[in-house]
This record gives C-alpha cells, structure tokens and sequence, in this order.
C-alpha cells in the first residue's frame, strides 16, 4: 500500500529533454583560434512538443543538435534525457531515444539498398522486433511515413525527394525515439513536397507523441510548425517563446532583425516598451533589463536568461542594467 506523505513527482509534467549550459569549442585556422560554436547555451523541449530553432548560418544550431545526439563532445554543459544526466558513452537505448534527421535525404540513403533492405537493417542491428516480424515492421512504417509499401522495394535513385525523406523518417523511426532532430530535414525540398514532410511531423507528433525538435533558417515554416522556438545567434540562444509570443512581441534585437528580413512575416507590431533606441526591458521583479547583441569574447556569465513574465513563457538573453 502506497503510504507516502512526499509529494508524488509526475515524471511527465519534466522536460523531455534540458540541455544545459553547452559550450562546444572548435580550433580554428593555423593560429588554433578558440571558436565558440556553441556558447553556454540551454534549451529544454517538452514531451509531445515541437521546438523550433532558428538563427543565421554559422550560428550553431547544427553543433548544438549534435550534442544533443550525442556525436558531438562538449567542453562543458549537461544533456538530462527523462530527468537522467546522459554521460560521455550513451547506452544503446540512450542512443536510440534521440534520432537525426537531415538535409540532404539522398545522402543519407545508401543508393545500392532497397528501402526494405535499408529499414530491415536498422530493425536487425537494434533488435526492435523478430526476425520473423521484420518484414511486417518495415510496412508499418511504410504506413507511418505515409508512403505506399510498394516502395519497399525501390531504391533512392527512383524516388523524389520527398518519398526520400519519409525513408529517412521511417529509418529513424524504426528504433522508437522519444525525440526526432529535424535539422533543415525541408530545406532541400520543393515548397509544395515541403508542406507534405510538415505534416507528416505534425501528424508524428499528434498520433504518436514524438517531440521533434525542429530546426530551420525558413521563419514562415519555423512559425507553420513550432510550439516553443528557440533563437540562436554566434552560438548563443537569445531568445525563447511560445511561438504566438515570439513572433507578435520579439525582444531581442537579432530576433526583431531576423523576423523583419522575412517579407511575409515583416511589419511587426509597435511595442511601447520596444523603442529601438532604447531597447531597456522590465521584468517581472521590476528590474531593467537590456538585451544585447552577443560580442563573441564575453564571459558567458554575462550572459543570463531573463524570464519576461511570470509564467515563464517568454525568455529572453540580457543583462541587468545597473
Ligand atoms: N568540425 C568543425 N570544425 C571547425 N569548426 C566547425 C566544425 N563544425 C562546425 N564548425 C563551426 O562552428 C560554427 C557553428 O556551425 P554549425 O554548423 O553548428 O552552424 P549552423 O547554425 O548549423 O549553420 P547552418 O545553418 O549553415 O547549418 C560555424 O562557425 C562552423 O564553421
Ligand atoms: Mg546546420
């Protein structure tokens, strides 16, 4: 009999996934520069959630997911799965937790494999099913990448791009992830092909509850897609919204300028508090805040997360004015 006067922990209402302060060096030229390509940055993603993250080429989002994955050290910083710290050395079901999904779908597909072969094979090495019910796996996610079972026995050469991406989809689907990193996953594809792939992830996320963490330099389908997006920019996140709240009250002085580059989006609505000559925000605690525009070389502690409202929907990278 449960007798417990402790507070029960619902294990659901935690993030799925908290990244936690990554900082990601590169050395760089002859001179073995110091390149932060991902710098103290944190982002948490819930369960059953579609997370955007968006900022410039160059910016980090790439590094950031590969940590994430596990395929990229850190020189810093935490990755906490389920509420568990993911160590240097992930275990084969910590591996396939998190799947990668990325541009370019025909060089992530062997040109000599049929999909069957492909998908099987991944099924066989992970041990996901019997060997006896591989053949019917491989059609269910046929079924789930929305793509008819006769192209099980196509190779990549006689498919378009975007049957070639749902492979790709099926493929990381096959060992069961908890969560699905879409980087520039559209990027490649005809617009009209693009909006096929954003409804399949919409559809994953709805029907099988696969938090997908989505990343893209296109704005208009960051917004079609993403609950919560994150803004990267010289390898720190400076911002983080619901979407709505990101994109009718952007804070950041990078998130304004990136959302006025984009046409269809542009006009952005006049905030009294957002006079570009003084961008001073105040927070919940009263506080003035400014949000800066990163300088590379500045210690990371510098650099806080202010939260803009008390229910921690809209956070943004600032200092506190003195
Ligand atoms: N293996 C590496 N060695 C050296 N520098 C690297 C390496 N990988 C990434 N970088 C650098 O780190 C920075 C961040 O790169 P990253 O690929 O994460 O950016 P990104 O935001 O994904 O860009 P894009 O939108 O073009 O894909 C860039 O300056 C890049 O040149
Ligand atoms: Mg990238």
């Amino acid at each position: 009999m449960e007798n417990s006067t402790e507070p029960r922990i619902d294990a659901d209402k935690r993030p799925l996934l908290d990244a936690q302060n990554i900082t990601v060096t590169f050395d760089i030229g002859k001179s073995h520069e110091t390149l932060f390509a991902v710098h103290n940055s944190s982002l948490s993603i819930n369960r059953g959630e579609i997370h955007g993250l968006v900022g410039e080429s160059g910016s980090g989002k790439s590094t950031l997911a590969r940590v994430i994955c596990g395929l990229q050290p850190t020189v810093s910083g935490n990755v906490v799965f389920n509420g568990t710290v993911l160590g240097k050395h992930r275990t084969k079901k910590e591996k396939q937790a998190i799947q990668m999904v990325f541009q370019d779908p025909f060089a992530s597909l062997d040109p000599r494999m049929t999909v069957r072969a492909t998908i099987a094979e991944i099924l066989r090495c992970h041990r996901i099913v019997e060997r006896k019910d591989i053949d019917n796996r491989c059609r269910e996610l046929m079924e789930l990448v929305q793509l008819s079972p006769s192209f099980l026995n196509a190779h990549p050469n006689d498919m378009s791009g975007g049957q070639r991406q749902r492979v790709v989809i099926a493929r990381a689907l096959a060992v069961n992830p908890q969560l699905l990193i879409a980087d520039e996953a559209v990027a490649s594809l005809d617009v009209s092909v693009q909006a096929g792939i954003i409804n399949l992830l919409i559809d994953l996320r709805d029907k099988y509850h696969v938090s997908i963490l989505f990343i893209a330099h296109n704005l208009a389908v960051v917004r079609s897609i993403c609950d919560r997006i994150s803004v990267m920019y010289l390898g720190r996140i400076v911002e983080e919204a619901s979407r709505d709240e990101l994109y009718s009250n952007p804070v950041h002085p990078y998130t304004r300028k990136l959302l006025n580059a984009v046409p269809s989006i542009g006009g952005l609505p006049e905030k009294p508090n957002q006079n570009p000559s003084n961008p001073t925000i105040t927070l919940p605690n009263g506080k003035q805040a400014i949000p800066e525009t990163p300088n590379p070389t500045s210690p990371a502690d510098t650099w806080i997360m202010q939260s803009l409202d008390s229910s921690h929907n809209h956070y943004v990278a600032a200092t506190i004015s003195q």
